[in-house]
């Protein structure tokens, strides 16, 4: 489905960004411009990415988080 009607970003989009290792929905935003814009798609686009990271992550869902810091 599509998440942001703006930028034309889906579901399938937040979700494969998470899988390559999105960590963090401002990269998220960087990457896709997903809520960006009119910013009407802002929960659907953090519900779907919150969901995507607490299956895949046990570190908290929407940490932001850095692989390469330490
Ligand atoms: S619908 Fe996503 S920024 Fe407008």
């Amino acid at each position: 489905m599509i998440v942001c009607l703006c930028h034309r970003v889906t579901d399938r989009d937040i979700r494969t960004a998470v899988a390559s290792g999105v960590h963090c929905f401002d990269v998220l935003q960087d990457q896709t411009c997903v809520a960006s814009s009119c910013g009407s798609c802002l929960d659907c686009a953090r519900e779907v990415f919150d969901g995507e990271h607490a299956a895949r992550c046990s570190d908290g869902a929407g940490a932001c988080h850095r692989a390469e810091a330490g």
